[in-house]
């Protein structure tokens, strides 16, 4: 480690990063946590013998990438070229002048008013589920809850998205058709030199294929809407009839396209993975159940959650909250300065990836005591207080704050609720899961779980 001119950055060298490469690509996690212990909150490594690049958790310098001066940062190459190639240009991939007039235009259908209705449907389709599942545990009471809870939110996000616009067989092509892009997509981001390679064995064609026909659906399906002249309550009817304020005008089908395919691919992975790792915790602390099944037992009794009575539901949204802090989806955010940048003593050099580590700072010492340990206690309104407000970011923060925070907290409030309300539920085998960072933070093995119905 040496000096980084007047700041004195601490640098990891390039031979460090060389000898660590085999465990980075493996898991950068315990990697970039060991530079932290040595380095402090932040630091420089090479991505290549020429460009270095900036690992934080400090949360002033957080805030102020993401916020106080969030206009000179956008996203990197990194972060958005490959899925802009494969999905488009959407409120995730876009950056400047597009995005903040796409985000104006989208952000007022996400408010939380706006999601009464989604919160039916939402409803609808977790019913739905449960019902299946009562029926399937039936024969085989083991459920492998990764793989359930991407099936369901998929289907959620879908029903949100589309209502009942879409066959059943329709549904499961698209489900297809993410899942290999999504899976697809990391390989490209995490080791770009072997893009030639996908080239040249058709990989890279293969999933240009597959993209366009996810889109040729999707397009489809908002053509239909148009000229069907319906407005169910969902999301697709809010973008059509959103209006940019200056032209009075809606957005064409391609921007609609892109926009539904954000949607379900920045709504769906992350919640599967939070709901994920939620009931791996909750199984692993039956005291934390205990306590969540007594608050839904005195705020609901039988009754299913609403969007009057979620609210209400407290311990529960500590429980989801103290996951996210354990397991952030989104792990790490990049940024990029714009122009050549300064944060107190340090200088951020314009085009120099700076990674925002997001798990590192929900596992610091400073802000959470013993970090390993699961406490949603730590999300009372009076412990929240005490920290900074930069110093917990599960979705991200400043104007590019996520979209679906509110969306998604509702849903993983409901799908605990209903869930605990069907079910008594048992690890199979009680064991350590390792973390598999991908886009999104996923467990490296299969979590089984056991179901018999309460
Ligand atoms: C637990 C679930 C979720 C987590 C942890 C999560 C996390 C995040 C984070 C951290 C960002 C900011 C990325 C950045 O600044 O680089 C983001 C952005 C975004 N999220 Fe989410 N998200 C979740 C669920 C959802 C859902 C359900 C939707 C939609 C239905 C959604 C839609 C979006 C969109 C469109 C953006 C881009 C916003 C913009 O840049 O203007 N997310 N999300």
């Amino acid at each position: 480690m040496g000096p980084a001119g007047r700041n004195r950055t601490p640098v990891i060298s390039f031979l460090r990063m060389l000898k660590d490469l085999f465990r980075f690509i493996q898991n950068p996690i315990p990697v970039l946590t060991q530079y932290l212990r040595e380095s402090g909150d932040t630091f420089l490594l090479f991505l290549t013998p020429r460009s270095k690049a900036l690992v934080t958790t400090k949360p002033e310098l957080i805030q102020y990438v993401l916020q106080k001066n969030h206009r000179n940062f956008k996203k990197s190459h990194l972060q958005t070229d490959h899925l802009a190639h494969f999905i488009g240009r959407g409120l995730l991939t876009s950056n400047g002048a597009y995005w903040l007039q796409q985000r104006r235009l989208i952000q007022p259908g996400f408010h939380r008013k706006k999601l009464q209705g989604l919160v039916e449907i939402m409803l609808r389709e977790i019913n739905t589920y449960i019902d299946q599942l009562h029926q399937r545990i039936r024969s085989n009471d083991q459920v492998e809850i990764a793989f359930e809870m991407t099936m369901l939110t998929f289907n959620v996000v879908s029903k949100s998205l589309f209502s009942t616009d879409v066959e059943e067989s329709v549904l499961s092509r698209l489900s297809q058709n993410f899942n290999a892009i999504q899976s697809f997509i990391v390989k490209p981001i995490r080791q770009p030199f072997l893009i030639p390679w996908y080239k040249a064995t058709g990989q890279w064609k293969k999933h240009e294929l597959i993209a366009a026909d996810l889109k040729e659906i999707v397009l489809n399906i908002i053509r239909q809407r148009r000229q069907s002249g319906k407005h169910p309550d969902d999301l697709l009817d809010m973008l059509l009839e959103a209006r940019y304020e200056d032209t009075g005008e809606g957005m064409t089908d391609q921007q609609l396209l892109e926009e539904c395919l954000i949607l379900f691919i920045a709504g769906h992975e992350t919640t599967a993975n939070a709901m994920a790792w939620a009931w791996y915790l909750l199984c692993r602390h039956p005291a934390c159940l205990k306590q969540l099944r007594a608050e839904i037992k005195t705020v609901l009794g039988s009754e299913p959650p609403s969007f009057d009575t979620i609210p209400k539901l407290e311990y529960t949204s500590s429980v989801l909250q103290e996951v996210m802090r354990l397991y952030p989806p989104a792990w790490i955010l990049d940024r990029v300065p714009i122009e050549d940048d300064q944060f107190e003593d340090l200088s951020l050099p314009k085009g120099r990836n700076i990674g925002l580590y997001i798990y590192g700072i929900h596992h610091d010492p400073k802000y959470w005591p013993e970090p390993e340990q699961f406490e949603p206690a730590r999300f009372t309104k009076e412990e929240i207080n005490k920290r900074p407000s930069f110093a917990y970011l599960p979705f991200g923060g400043g104007p590019r704050l996520c979209i679906g925070a509110n969306f998604a907290m509702m849903e993983m409030q409901m799908m605990l609720v209903r869930l605990l309300q069907n079910f008594e539920m048992a690890l199979v085998e009680d064991e350590e899961i390792d973390l598999a960072p991908y886009i999104s933070l996923q467990p490296a093995s299969a979590i089984n779980i056991r179901l018999r119905p309460v």
